[in-house]
């Protein structure tokens, strides 16, 4: 199957790192026009620089924080200012939450996640969704296996995930008639900077993590970003043209592994 992304405008929330990162390189190779949005501006602007390198096409750059009503707007203006469209809305960036049960939760945490991971999703969403009609676009939103596993250690961050996969559901429906598709990927354990920056962990020490959880992970294995980065390109295509309101987990069967006491060993 081809894939073929070129005149296409996606805009990749959290594109600085992680997933966000080896989607946006994915998009880069397959011709997209990419509007990149993180706070660490050296970090984004070294990714926008790999992009620039796949097909030539130079990548708009917003540093901006999703956590705020200011840097969700600035990323919606910037972006339509500068392509006049967008094709595809990838809402990846999130933070995790480094707490293990109910009574030891920091309310600031927990209003950090929320206001991240679902506030700014929900308005970045309603801020773009009329560009997204007119180009009959769709929108991707990164979701977790957090959201359905009932693991001990993952307060506040599934309940945010599980919001997530449940505006997906609603907001594909009342596109769906506009044309637009509305989908969540949700991966399983990635390799990535989100557990270090969660735990402060050294190298060795997130290695030893993701070794020791790995045998939770039916398959085996952790993902790697571009596993995700994959489905998230093939959900966005025209391959998935009748594809909405699902939530696709990319997970190694994670989902399915006994991981309630793998996660709540997370916080060291
Ligand atoms: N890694 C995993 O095991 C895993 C598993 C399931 C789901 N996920 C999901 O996958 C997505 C990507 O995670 P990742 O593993 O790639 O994590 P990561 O390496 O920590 O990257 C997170 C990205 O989000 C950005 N970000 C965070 N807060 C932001 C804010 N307030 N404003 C703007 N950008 C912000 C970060 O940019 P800056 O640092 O530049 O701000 C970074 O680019 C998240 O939605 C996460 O929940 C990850």
């Amino acid at each position: 199957m081809d894939y073929d992304f070129s005149n296409k405008v996606v805009l990749i929330t959290g594109a600085s790192a992680g997933i966000g990162e080896s989607t946006a390189l994915l998009f880069a190779k397959l011709g997209a026009k990419l509007s990149l949005v993180g706070r660490n501006e050296a970090h984004l602007r070294a990714v926008a620089a790999e992009c620039e390198k796949q097909k030539g096409v130079k990548p708009l750059a917003i540093v901006a924080d999703l956590g705020t009503d200011e840097g969700v707007q600035k990323t919606a203006k910037e972006t339509l200012e500068h392509f006049k469209r967008l094709d595809v809305l990838v809402n990846n960036a999130a933070v995790g939450a480094r707490t293990t049960l109910l009574h030891e939760t920091d309310m600031k945490i927990f209003d950090d996640v929320f206001t991240i991971n679902v506030r700014g999703v929900y308005l970045l969403t309603k801020l773009l969704a009329p560009a997204l009609i007119e180009t009959k676009g769709n929108i991707i939103n990164v979701s977790s296996v957090s959201a359905t596993m009932v693991a001990l250690g993952t307060l506040p961050y599934g309940m945010a995930k599980a919001a997530l996969d449940h505006f997906t559901r609603l907001v594909s429906l009342e596109l769906a008639s506009k044309g637009v598709r509305v989908n969540a990927v949700s991966p399983g354990m990635t390799v990535s900077s989100f557990v270090k920056r969660l735990t402060g962990s050294t190298d060795e020490e997130y290695q030893a993590w993701l070794a020791a959880t790995s045998k939770y992970i039916p398959m085996g294995e952790p993902c790697v970003g571009d596993d995700i980065a994959k489905m998230i390109v093939h959900v966005a295509s025209e391959h998935s043209r009748l594809v909405t309101g699902t939530i696709v987990e990319v997970d190694g069967g994670m989902r399915f592994g006994n991981f309630s006491n793998a996660f709540s060993k997370q916080a060291k």
